[in-house]
Order: structure tokens, then sequence, then C-alpha cells
């Protein structure tokens, strides 16, 4: 009813159907306990789009030095790739393994002032939870972020599409307009984007390209100019805007489907670990954030032999194993001293 001509198959308005963009405004409200608008949450063709656009926006070169963006290393590579084909310069900041893949203040501070010699360092990129590291930031840490990124005048793009991807007690995703709003003071009204996508957590639904952005606190103009490039791309897939709807508007406790939905999202949960451990010879602990298992397997003996007669560490031969059984290398025309080896591997091992 909401759709233009009672069709999927319509273009929508340029930011996204507008009762989905009411029902993320109830759906962000809830999760953060503090005011959202549905007029500053724009549905997007993934989060991908939303990213890149604001992004492209960003770009304003000024007396030949390039606009610069922080990226976290290691990081997801929509972010490097993005900046190298707009011509920005990426300034990149390596995550904290001691502190669990965190965020430190002296860090941000040496990739900033590096780079300020050949940029104009315009916003800050955050994962939160993280791609590939898989840590949620802690409140603590993102206040720092906060107050760094007010002192250095920085838009915050936090990358939040791993939300609902926290499944180890004790650990609380915040989002960060939540943190600076109850932080108060300047910094509640620091300008930011947060993204949020069907394409992870327990929708998982990530070829129906479904994602939004909520921005806070931008200015006037920026904005503007903003809602006129989404115009320009007249509108986000509406398959991935219905997904979006599904996501924020689950069945709620006392609804017919509701004991179902929380089995189905459990499941999914423990899905990858469980297949994994289903193997002989793999172990897989309980995955804890983000998307990321790290199982762990033991090969055979005879395997380990076998490689060592190939001159390969036992996982160099496990991973051409693996890219021979399961690639196409047919036109790749590789002849290796593994080839050699190959069939008196497999009729030795089977
Ligand atoms: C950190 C991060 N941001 C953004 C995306 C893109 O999400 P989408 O599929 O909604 O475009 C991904 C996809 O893997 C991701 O890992």
């Amino acid at each position: 009813m909401n759709c233009n001509g009672g069709s999927l198959g319509s273009y929508t308005e340029s930011l996204g159907i507008e009762v989905i963009r009411r029902y993320v405004q109830q759906f962000l409200e809830e999760r953060d306990g503090i005011p959202s608008d549905y007029r500053d949450i724009i549905l997007t063709t993934g989060a991908t789009q939303g990213i890149k656009s604001i992004l492209q926006l960003l770009n304003c070169p000024v007396d030949n030095k390039k606009t610069g963006i922080m990226v976290p290393i290691p990081q997801y590579p929509l972010y490097s790739a993005t900046a190298v084909e707009q011509g920005m310069h990426l300034i990149s900041y390596f995550l904290e393994e001691e502190t669990n893949w965190g965020l430190n203040i002296n860090e941000l501070k040496r990739a900033i002032d590096e780079a300020k010699e050949v940029c104009i360092p315009r916003a800050i990129v955050i994962i939160n939870p993280g791609n590939p590291t898989g840590q949620v930031l802690t409140r603590a840490n993102m206040e720092e972020i906060i107050k760094f990124a007010y002192e250095e005048n920085l838009l915050i793009l936090a990358d939040e599409v791993y939300q609902h991807n926290v499944y180890e007690d004790g650990i609380e995703f915040h989002s960060f307009k939540k943190v600076l709003v109850e932080m108060g003071g300047p910094y509640k009204n620091m300008a930011l984007a947060s993204f949020m996508s069907c394409s992870k957590g327990y929708t998982g639904e990530c070829g129906l390209r479904g994602g939004l952005v909520e921005i806070f606190n931008f200015p006037a103009d920026f904005k503007a100019m903003f809602y006129k490039n989404l115009s320009a791309q007249l509108c986000p897939n509406t398959v991935g805007q219905a997904a979006i709807f599904c996501l924020v508007n689950p069945p709620r406790e006392g609804e017919p489907s509701y004991e179902l939905f929380m089995e189905e999202k459990a499941q999914r949960a423990q899905l990858v670990h469980k297949v994994l451990n289903s193997f002989e010879g793999f172990s897989c602990t309980v995955i804890q954030d983000s998307m990321y298992a790290f199982p762990q397997f033991k090969l055979p003996p005879k395997v380990i032999e076998l490689a060592n007669e190939c001159g390969m560490s036992p996982d160099q031969f496990y991973a051409f194993d693996l890219l021979e059984n399961t690639a196409n290398l047919e036109d790749a025309n590789v002849i290796t001293a593994y080839d050699v080896y190959f069939d008196a591997i497999l009729s030795d091992v089977i």
C-alpha cells in the first residue's frame, strides 16, 4: 500500500519508502533510548551505497591538498577502494591487538599529524563491531574517540553493520550516536553518519541489498547535496527496503511467530561453529562477535609427512589442496612441484 502503484516494481521516494523509515526511527529509538527522526534516515542499496555517497560528498581538495579519510587497519576494503577511486588520501590508523583491537588515541594522533602535511582530514571511519577483527568497542574507548574527532573537527562515519552480531555475555553494543548524545556538552552537536544493513546479523540477506544510514547534525547545505546526490540515483532497491522493514520490525513477544523467530535466530548464531565442529579433526570455539569463526584443524601425520616431502609447511599444503579441489584451475596453467605429487598424495591418503 505504501509502494507507488501498490507494487515493489515501482520507483520509491529517493530516500526510501516513508513508512519503512518511520519503522526504522522506532527501532533506533528503542535501541538507543533517545529520539530519532525518520527524515534523517535514508534507506540505501546496501550500506555500501550510503557509505560511498557520503565519502564522495566529502571529497573537496583545497590548495592542492586532498581530502583525508581516517580508516582502521585491518579494515574492510570498501573504504580504501572508495578513497582511491575518489582520489582521496587514506589515513590509515592501526587497531591495537593488545586492547582487543581497540583504538589507541596516540595512534590516531600519530596518523592524523603525519597526514596533515599532505591532506585535509575530514572524517574518521570506525567499524564497530569490527570487521575483520570482531571487537566491540568499550564505551570508554568510544568516548575517547568522540573527543578526538571533536578536537580534530572530523565527521564520524560509524559503520555499525555488525551491531546484531554480538553474542558474548556481558558485551554490549553502543551506537556512536547514543554515546555522543549522552556525553552531552559540545559532543552532542557533532556530525555523524551511522550505517546499518540487512546483510549481517541474524538476517544475513546480503544479496537483497538493503541498508540504511542515519545522519545526525549534518549541516543543512551538506544534507541538501546528499539528498540531491541520492535523487540522481533514483531510489534504493525496493526488495532491500522490504528486508530492512523485516529487520527493524521483528516479531514481538506475545505475537504468534515470536517463539519460532527466537529459536531460528539462536540457531543462526550457532550454525557456523556447529557445522565446523561436526567435521572430523576440526574444532571451533563459539563465535563471540561479528561474523568470523576461527576454526582449528589437525592434519593427520601422513599429510604432514607428504607436505614435508613437497617442501611445504602443512598449512600451505592444505591451502593448495583446498584450491585444487574447489577452484577451477584448468586455465591457470599452474604447474608446480605440488602437481607432481598431487595424485600420489591422493592415492596415498585416501
Ligand atoms: C564493515 C562493513 N561495512 C559495510 C559492508 C557492506 O554492507 P552491505 O552489504 O550492506 O553493502 C560490509 C560487508 O561485508 C562490511 O563488512
